[in-house]
């Protein structure tokens, strides 16, 4: 290498240390108290507005805190890194970039429907991060519940779900079917739970879920004994996004929900909406948890 080769790499060294030293200074400006909010995450470019829409609310609501977001699906955070050239971070690398930027205080918030095994694992790199002490730590990190935690989260769900989706239920035979997720982990009772509330409110709604229980048979089976003439679908996930969609509201396809009830007799409608879209009532809920969540700190 020759003697200029040297000083353009001397230089080249030089500037990277100055750009590194200004995103650092900018880093130590900003307030150092944040929110990481944890969804599932989706694969869906016109699903994304519903996350969006519960991170531009918590924003707003927190104006002294930075929020940040990170998605607990894997294989959607490698979906969309391949197809859509979003790099979105685990829990545990946003954590480990906010610690590294000198955040004191972090309060991570589930995105989650239930407690289920994604909310299980992120409680786990909290509790991993919140036991590092020293340099490398967070002093005060803390961890908010996912939407149905306390009996109130329950009230305040099916108040929610009778406010945006009962006037799809008004009349005699009319009826709202919530598509959860659904999942192996016991945390699937929570789906049951729900039901039992909104029964208790005397709504026409009915619970299901795609890999849990109640599964579409006893969904059909609720609806036959309610006397429903129609059905109104309604994705039970924060986003209308590929469930939604595919297994939910696909016409095209005879094992989707909308096409076997359809088979059944009943007048079949799909609302696309997550829970998250529509209006602020989701994301209100979170921001309840972040609020208990923090004062823990
Ligand atoms: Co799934």
């Amino acid at each position: 290498m020759g003697k200029r080769m040297w000083v353009a790499v001397l230089l080249g060294v030089l500037m990277a240390v100055v750009a590194a030293g200004g995103a650092f200074a900018s880093g130590a400006a900003r307030a150092k108290d944040g929110i990481l909010l944890v969804a599932f995450g989706t694969s869906e470019p016109d699903a994304r507005g519903a996350i969006d829409r519960v991170v531009e609310f918590t924003k707003k609501t927190f104006p002294d805190r930075e929020v940040r977001l990170a998605y607990t699906s894997n294989i959607i955070r490698r979906k969309i890194l391949k197809e859509q050239n979003i790099a979105m971070d685990t829990p545990a690398m946003a954590l480990s970039k906010m610690q590294d930027e000198g955040f004191q205080a972090v309060t991570v918030q589930s995105l989650h429907i239930i407690a289920g095994e994604e909310y299980d694992q992120l409680a786990e790199v909290v509790r991993g991060f919140g036991a590092i002490r020293g340099k490398y730590g967070i002093a005060r990190l803390s961890i908010g519940a996912p939407l149905l935690d306390t009996f109130e989260d329950y009230e305040r769900v099916v108040e929610l779900l009778k406010n945006r989706y009962g006037k799809y239920a008004n009349n005699k035979g009319e009826t709202v079917v919530l598509m959860g997720h659904g999942t192996h982990h016991r945390g699937n009772a929570s789906y049951s739970q729900l039901q039992l509330m909104l029964d208790d409110a005397n709504l026409p709604f009915v619970v299901g879920s795609v890999e849990g229980f109640p599964e579409l048979d006893q969904v059909k089976r609720r609806l036959e004994h309610m006397k429903a003439t129609k059905v109104t679908l309604v994705p039970f996930m924060v986003v209308a996004g590929d469930h939604a969609k595919n297994d939910m509201a696909d016409a095209e396809d005879p094992e989707s929900w909308l096409s076997v009830l359809k088979k059944e007799g009943y007048a079949v409608e799909a609302v696309l909406q997550g829970l998250g879209d529509g209006d602020d009532g989701l994301a209100e809920i979170f921001a309840d948890h972040i609020r208990e969540a923090s004062a823990e700190e």
